[in-house]
């Protein structure tokens, strides 16, 4: 069986962007605890942040963090995790279940994100809270100076504003189990009250308006229509949340969730220029995919149920991930890549620990899981500008998606240099690739990465941290074309130069 790519540097799709590759560090769990933040860790810094995963953070090669939730978000008073912090209060956290110390917060944040060279991204807390704790936290993290809160701010040490720049209306308020959760027009409303507010101190704010919490939510669609009439003209993204797990044994529709998230952002991409039309508007809204990745639930390791205790940084959600998980995250990427020209923002939820791509051990060590990789080395080959792809595949018959290619192909070009990201969704054959390269002139094979295991579900871990890595992959150049043979159930990840 073969496959074959045609891709032209005329056909482009938009540029790369780099905050497609942002991630996500909730108050959950041990992310934030034991995850970034350890003070008595052997590689802990003089601010208590682990050393090691800073490392690893810089190794995803991470451009953004979405921060402080999630669920938590809709919950938090901000000004709990500022100030001395002998003077912070302890919380009872609702949507996690657990004592939150407020030990760490913003500012610490803040310079977390200065020492992993990541761009903040703030969200707001529009479930307990509206309008008003929404100017203030801009007024502490963005004002200069010269009002309480930004002197409040130099007090607590910091005497340069932050700069936050992109902010999330709230989170996932269409969601039942969300504390406060909304209708779509009182969400609306409140959406669009607090971006004007917003925006009569900062213009220039890139503000998310919440989007369904899935695509499988019963009110997909109509929720972001009647939420973007409320606030179209106010905000600049509406965001999307989508997470795969491989339920009930049907491996071949968990191979294809990047055919789900195509037709997610497709139906979001149309519910907002649906307003945009009935607004006679020219503005077009994008989209903050701050919330994507493979998630179990039932298959979570190690994990403590919320029962009536109420702890400090209890495992939560501590999923393990196999080389399957790792092509699926590969594939997902490939998703986003092609929707370059509407897709903002996209955020792997989240970063350690919980649900993530680097895993650690209180006072122990920190790993990568399978996933950390493709997502490494796409942000790392992912250049220029992103091409539309002509794949002619065979197809697979999948019991959610129907039939699907079983290659799926992004690539970008920059400046000489080609970057195609494959995957092979078969679970049985292999598939040689030819992709056409005659018209983007490359001579020479940089990198040929590929993620494949001959057992689907193997896994790293403190003991065998390197179990599952990429691992070099025979690439022919010929005249005008490279082949390649993709195994089965594999991503791969191409750089010609
Ligand atoms: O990332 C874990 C949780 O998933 C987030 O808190 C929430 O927004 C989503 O439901």
């Amino acid at each position: 069986t073969s496959a074959s790519l045609v891709l032209d540097p005329a056909f482009t799709v938009a540029p790369v962007n780099r905050r497609t590759f942002g991630t996500f560090v909730e108050h959950m769990g041990r992310c934030v605890y034991t995850g970034i933040y350890e003070p008595t860790h052997a590689t802990a810094d003089e601010d208590g942040f682990r050393k090691d995963v800073l490392e690893l953070t810089r190794e995803l090669g991470v451009s953004l963090v979405r921060y402080p939730g999630g669920n938590f978000v809709s919950g938090y008073r901000w000004e709990d995790g500022v100030g001395p912090r002998e003077e912070r209060p302890r919380r009872l956290e609702l949507a996690w279940h657990s004592i939150e110390t407020n030990q760490f917060g913003l500012d610490e944040f803040i310079r977390w994100c200065a020492k992993a060279g990541v761009e903040p991204m703030m969200a707001l807390n529009l479930g307990t809270r509206g309008v008003q704790e929404a100017l203030d936290l801009q007024e502490y993290t963005n004002h200069p100076g010269g009002t309480a809160l930004s002197d409040l701010r130099a007090e607590h040490g910091a005497a340069s504003p932050y700069g936050v720049k992109v902010w999330c209306l709230g989170n996932e308020l269409d969601g039942p189990w969300q504390i406060g959760h909304k209708t779509a027009s009182e969400y609306g409303r409140l959406a669009a009250e607090t971006a004007r507010a917003m925006r009569m101190v900062e213009p220039d704010l890139e503000l998310v308006a919440c989007g369904s919490s899935g695509s499988g939510m019963p009110t997909f669609g109509s929720w972001e229509r009647e939420v973007l009439r409320e606030c179209y003209d106010l905000v600049d993204h509406i965001s999307c949340h989508a997470y795969y797990g491989d339920d009930g044994g049907d491996v071949a529709s968990f191979l294809a969730s990047a055919v789900d998230m195509d037709r997610f952002i497709d139906s979001v991409v149309a519910s907002a220029d649906h307003v945009g039309a009935e607004l006679k508007s020219r503005k077009r809204i994008d989209i903050s995919f701050d919330e994507w990745n493979v998630w179990y639930g039932e298959r979570s390791r190690r994990t403590d149920g919320p029962g009536d205790q109420w702890e400090v940084a209890p495992r939560r959600i501590e999923d393990e991930y196999n080389l399957t998980d790792a092509v699926v995250v590969g594939n997902l990427l490939i998703s986003l890549l092609r929707h370059s020209d509407r897709v903002a923002v996209a955020c792997l939820a989240q970063l350690a620990n919980v649900i993530a791509p680097i895993m650690t051990e209180p006072d122990g060590p920190a790993w990568r899981q399978p996933t950390f990789h493709p997502f490494a080395i796409t942000s790392r080959l992912a250049a220029g500008t992103v091409l539309r792809v002509e794949t002619s595949s065979p197809t697979v018959v999948t019991e959610k998606f129907g039939e699907v290619p079983t290659v799926d192909a992004v690539a970008t070009y920059d400046a000489g240099k080609l970057a195609v990201f494959l995957v092979n969704r078969s679970v049985d054959q292999a598939i040689d690739v030819t992709v056409d390269t005659s018209r983007t002139p490359v001579s020479e094979v940089l990198e040929a990465l590929t993620m494949f295991d001959d057992d689907r579900l193997a896994v790293n871990s403190a003991t065998q941290p390197d179990r599952v890595i990429p691992k070099p992959a025979a690439v022919r150049l010929n005249d005008g074309s490279v082949t390649i043979t993709l195994p089965p159930i594999s991503w791969t990840a191409l750089s010609l130069g």
